[in-house]
Parts: structure tokens; C-alpha cells; sequence
């Protein structure tokens, strides 16, 4: 069953997101929109806001966002058609519910039903077959009870080679998409066989309950294959961005305030079962900078906890600095050799392991003495090398009031003076500052938030972009007319607001311009932050940049006429730009030939130009 596509637009538009959210949170008028103490993340001054105009809500404290629907499936836990059934049931819009005949354009819905009815069949040869018993008896010794094997939906992949292969044909399940799910795959000499076989199988959720992929363990120890298989990327599944276990923790993180991290699904599953549930789960690979974008939802506190082996620990290591990197508090357990959190707590229970947790060390005191273990403090010359790594570290810390307590404490540590620290710490940030340019995640951000550029042009490209971006989010159609008229989105120089722009676009080309629907089709969740704040910031447009635009206050009424004119001095901007590198190349000894054409260009350009003005001021 699933709702019309024009059912959801009648109570998108028949809704409030002011009144819909003041039944949950107590929002005060400030400005053109509302503010209130965010529900997601424990605040004493108001952050999260709400803006009546746009139909959009974010906080800018824990950057959760969205439209009305996005409020009430993040804050009660449930799915987009949930969300929007309550929407309807508020406004009293009785909804007639069509037969499943998809209209799925993006095909993304047709892949999450896949994987959800593969974890169907995973979970009853689990439960329900015979062959199901070597791995009922497997999760025995592994001592996870029935019940949360069930919450967790753990499955079990038949020896066989061609049985889910089977399953898909008789209920025509589409085998390309099984595919590209990485369920199956193609043999060499044709036709198609199980990728998982004789496994545990371990659904990965999305944070809000799908199916995206799979894990799979290997029962037999003497198999020689990798103990662990996993589903392959594919459009709804995003290793970089996926948390194992966060659709079960979610809201214990929130309400603790506080995450676990540990290593694997075993580990995760173990301490769930001892009530310790806020845990998530890296899956063995080290934390990416997206995954713990997605946790900072939830909490900027952490304990990671990982394995006591030496890979365990150099994971360790460099989850600390991409958690350092997003503000996050971050603390570490290390365990006893021959350990990982799955068999410490079944073999010390519950109250032990919290002991272990009530006892991490921060970062700095777990690296020292790391540091120490290894004998690293014993000869000078290496005891630079290892002051030098906790002040790497510690350059990472944004706040510089958090950076001065750890400098303080190395200080104390090695008896080394401060200032010698600090100079230390000096070459890091410089390090880093040059370093960010390299990357290409970091240059994405720096695009993001506006605009170390090359040269002057490009910068005020940048504000430009940005600014109309900031109309385009506007929602209103006249102004799109405008932009759109004169700009198309691939003459954008920033990236990302050219991935912005042909968002917008494509809604507009399809009448669609309220921000609110604009937004919900971000994927990304970066993107979708931003996008979120540029729309819901308080100031006005024009006060921003102070001389580079008009300085007077720009009013619903003047912002077509404002997008008229932005829309014309980026333009003439982009036209200036060319002619000076025209002029540039033409300095430069190219030939008469070629000099003669460019300045052909140019005087067609310059041309172009006047008359553009010559409009423009005639309106
Ligand atoms: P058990 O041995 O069942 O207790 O699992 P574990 O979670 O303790 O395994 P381990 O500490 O060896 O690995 C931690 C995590 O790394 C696992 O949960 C997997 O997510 C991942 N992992 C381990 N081995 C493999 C492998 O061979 N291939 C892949 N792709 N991932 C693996
Ligand atoms: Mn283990």
C-alpha cells in the first residue's frame, strides 16, 4: 500500500510545521522565525529554529533539519509514510491508499524491498529450517539469546549454492538488482550463484530502520574464505556513511549523551544484550570523517573501544583524530590482551565492563601511556618524537580553550615549558592549514563554508553563488524565473553550489520550488546541512556583505528586483572575468593572428556587456 504522490503534496501544503512541531517543543517568535530548545541534543540557550515562511526546521547546535516530516520521523522513530500519515491525521485528510503499483523513478525503493525481503528469508532459514540448526547451535555458544538475535534480525545463508537464487526466481525478485545488491553474482561460465553462503547473516540498518546491506560470518572455522563477507556498495548503501547498530541506539546515545564505539557486529550485539545500548559499530574498517558526521546527530561524546591487538589499536589511533577533528569528547578503554568487548563482557559480566567504561582515559592520557608501554619515553630522542605526536593531536581541537588544558597537562606531563608547546603546536596548525588544501573532502568543506579562493574574481564569484543560492531557496517562482534566465547551473565556479543550483533546477523545471520539498531530495547529508542553514539564517540577504551589495534591508517585495540585478552583475562579473584573461593571454607573445581574434572577443564581449547594462538600467 502506499500513498498518492498528490495525497502527500495535499498535506505537505495543508500543514504547518510550526503547529505541527509546537505540540512537541515550546517555540518562541525571534525575528522572521521561531526558536525553541532543541529536543535532539541537550541545550540550555535555543538553537534549533524553525522557520513558518520556508516549512523548514534545523538546529544549529546538533544540525539535525528538514521539513514537517522529517521533524516528526526523526524525533518519534518512524518511517517517511508514518510521518505523513500522522501529518494527515492532525489536519483530518483522510488518505485512500493506492495498490502497489510503484511509481519508483529513482529505482531506490525497489532495491530496499529486495534487501528487506532477502532479510526475511535470511531470518526464517535462521529460525525455521533444519539446516538452521549448526547456526541456532553457533549463536548458542556465542551466547546471544533468541530474542535478540530476532530484534537484531539476524539470519542464516544456506550452505547451497543457488538457493537464494531459487527464492528470487519464484518470487520475481529482478536478479539484476539482486545483483547490484550484491546478493548473487555471475558465475564465469554463465548464470548466476549465492554470494552468501554457509554465513550468519547480519542485516545493516539505515539510522532509520531499512535495509541497506548485509554482513555475514563464516561458520565453519576451517572454511578458507574471509571470516566476514559484505554486501558491496550500492546506491542505497554507503559504507563511508553507514554505522552498524545506530538504528538500534539511536535513541540511547541521545538520552545518555554518550556513544561506544566498538569494533564488530558481535561486539555490538554482546554489550546490547548486558543493557549497555549505546553502542555503535565501525565494522573493522577505521571511522570514517561521514560516520562521525552522522553520530554528531546523536552525541559529541565517545568512548572507543576497540580490540587490544595491534591493528585494534592503530584503528584506534585514527579514530581519535577524526573524532578530535569534529569537536567530539573523546575517551578510550583499552582491554586486556586476548580480548575484544564481545568476550570481556561475557566472561566478566556487566558491572565489570561498566567499571572499564567509568575508568577511560581521555585520548591524551591513553596515547602517553601507550607511548610509554612501548618504551618510547625512555631515550630523548624518541621522547621528542612522541611529545611531538600528542601535540599533532591535540591540534586538532577546535576549541582553544580545550587545546590550553591539554597543553597544560603535556606541560605538566614532561616538565616542559608552555610556550615551547604552543610554538610546537604553531607548526601543526600551519601543517594542517596546507594539508587541507590537498584533500579532497576538505576541499569540499572549505567550498562549503564559503571561500578561500585563488584569486579576487573567484572570491566574489563566491559570494555571489552564494547569495543566489540564498534567493533561489526562497521559494519563490519569479525570482527563479529571474536566476534561472540568466544563469544555468553548470556556470557555477563553486562545486557545491553547482550541486545546489542543479537540485533547485531540476525541481523548478519540474514547477516544483517550495524549499521544503527541495530539501527532503538531498541525499547527502553535508549538502543537506548546509543547504538547511543557508535558508534559515536570520539575517537578511543583503547585510551579509555589507558594501559589496546594497546595504539597505532587502524585503520580500524588493528580492525580484534584487535577483534582477544580482543576476546581471554576475553576468557583467563572469564577462570582466573573461576579458581580463583575454588581455592576459594577448600580453602574453602569442601570435598576431591569435591576438587579432582575441581582440575580436573582446570587443564582442564588451559589446554584450553594454548592452546588458543598457537593459538592465532601463527597467
Ligand atoms: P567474531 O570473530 O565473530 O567475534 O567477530 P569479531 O567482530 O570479533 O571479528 P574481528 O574482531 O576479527 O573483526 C571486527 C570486525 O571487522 C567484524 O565485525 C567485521 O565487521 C570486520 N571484519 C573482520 N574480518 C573481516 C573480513 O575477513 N572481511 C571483512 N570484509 N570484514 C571483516
Ligand atoms: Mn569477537
Amino acid at each position: 500500500m502506499r500513498i498518492p504522490e498528490d495525497k502527500i503534496e495535499e498535506i505537505r501544503n495543508t500543514s504547518n510545521i510550526v503547529d505541527i512541531i509546537s505540540g512537541y517543543v515550546q517555540l518562541k517568535k525571534r525575528g522572521k522565525n521561531f526558536v525553541g530548545l532543541c529536543p535532539f541534543h541537550q541545550e540550555k540557550t535555543p538553537s534549533f529554529t524553525v522557520s513558518e515562511e520556508k516549512q523548514l526546521f534545523k538546529c544549529f547546535g546538533c544540525n539535525v533539519g528538514g521539513n514537517v516530516f522529517s521533524f516528526l520521523m526523526e524525533y518519534k522513530n518512524i518511517s517517511f509514510v508514518e510521518a505523513v500519515e500522522e501529518v494527515a491525521e492532525s489536519l483530518g485528510i483522510k488518505i485512500n491508499y493506492q495498490q502497489q503499483s510503484f511509481s519508483d523513478p529513482s529505482g531506490l525503493e525497489e532495491l530496499y524491498e529486495i534487501n528487506t525481503i532477502a532479510a526475511k528469508y535470511f531470518s526464517s532459514n535462521l529460525f525455521n529450517s533444519d539446516e538452521g540448526e549448526t547456526a541456532r547451535n553457533y549463536l548458542k555458544k556465542r551466547k546471544i539469546k533468541p530474542q535478540v538475535q530476532r530484534s537484531f534480525g539476524l539470519g542464516y545463508a544456506f550452505s547451497e549454492w543457488e538457493h537464494f537464487l531459487q527464492f528470487a526466481k519464484d518470487n520475481n525478485i529482478n536478479i539484476a538488482k539482486a545483483k547490484q545488491l550484491g546478493l548473487i553474482d555471475t558465475k564465469d561460465n554463465g548464470g548466476f550463484y549465492d554470494k552468501f553462503r554457509g554465513r550468519i547473516i547480519f542485516p545493516i540498518f539505515s539510522p532509520n530502520g531499512r535495509v541497506i546491506a548485509f554482513g555475514g560470518r563464516i561458520l565453519d572455522p576451517s572454511a578458507k574464505t574471509a571470516k566476514y563477507l559484505n554486501s558491496p556498495e550500492s546506491p542505497i548503501y554507503l559504507k563511508r556513511r553507514s554505522l552498524y547498530g545506530l538504528y538500534h541506539s539511536k535513541d540511547e546515545i541521545r538520552k545518555l549523551d554518550k556513544a561506544v564505539l566498538v569494533e564488530g557486529y558481535m561486539d555490538l550485539i554482546a554489550l546490547f544484550q548486558q543493557g549497555i545500548k549505546n553502542v555503535v559499530a565501525s565494522s573493522g574498517t577505521s571511522l570514517t570523517t561521514e560516520q562521525v558526521q552522522l553520530l554528531s546527530r546523536y552525541t559529541k561524546n565517545i568512548i572507543v573501544l576497540f580490540d587490544a591487538d595491534s591493528a585494534g589499536q592503530a584503528a584506534a589511533s585514527r579514530s581519535i583524530e577524526i573524532l578530535l577533528k569534529q569537536n567530539f569528547e573523546v575517551k578510550v578503554v583499552t582491554l586486556p590482551e586476548e580480548h575484544d568487548p564481545d568476550s570481556y563482557i561475557n566472561e566478566f559480566g556487566k558491572t565489570e565492563f561498566e567499571n572499564l567504561l567509568n575508568n577511560a582515559k581521555n585520548f591524551l592520557e591513553y596515547q602517553t601511556e601507550k607511548f610509554k608501554k612501548q618504551g618510547d619515553l625512555d631515550d630523548p630522542q624518541r621522547e621528542t618524537e612522541a611529545i611531538r605526536e600528542l601535540v599533532r593531536i591535540i591540534s586538532f581541537i577546535e576549541d582553544p580553550l580545550k587545546r590550553n588544558i591539554y597543553i597544560k597537562s603535556i606541560s605538566r606531563k614532561f616538565g616542559l615549558r608552555e610556550k615551547l608547546i604552543e610554538s610546537e603546536l604553531e607548526r601543526f596548525f600551519s601543517q594542517n592549514r596546507s594539508r587541507q588544501t590537498g584533500s579532497n573532502q576538505q576541499r569540499f568543506k572549505q567550498s562549503v563554508n564559503g571561500i578561500k579562493t585563488d584569486s579576487k574574481i573567484r572570491e566574489v564569484e563566491n559570494k555571489f553563488e552564494k547569495e543566489i543560492i540564498i534567493l533561489l531557496l526562497e521559494g519563490i517562482e519569479e525570482v527563479m524565473d529571474i536566476i534561472f534566465d540568466h544563469i544555468l547551473p553548470e556556470e557555477f565556479i563553486n562545486p557545491v553550489y553547482k550541486h545546489v543550483a542543479k537540485i533547485i533546477f531540476e525541481n523548478y523545471k519540474k514547477d516544483v520550488f517550495s524549499p521544503s520539498i527541495i530539501v527532503e531530495q538531498i541525499e547527502d547529508e553535508t549538502i543537506k546541512d548546509f543547504v538547511l542553514s543557508l535558508s534559515l539564517n536570520n539575517d537578511t540577504i543583503s547585510t551579509r556583505y555589507g558594501d559589496d551589495f546594497t546595504s539597505k534591508e532587502v524585503t520580500q517585495k524588493n528580492l525580484i528586483k534584487y535577483a534582477d540585478d544580482i543576476a546581471m552583475r554576475y553576468k557583467v562579473l563572469k564577462i570582466d572575468e573573461q576579458l581580463e584573461m583575454n588581455r592576459k593571454k594577448i600580453a602574453s607573445g602569442i601570435s598576431e593572428e591569435e591576438i587579432l581574434e582575441l581582440l575580436k572577443l573582446n570587443s564582442e564581449l564588451e559589446k554584450e556587456k553594454k548592452t546588458m547594462l543598457e537593459e538592465h538600467n532601463g527597467k
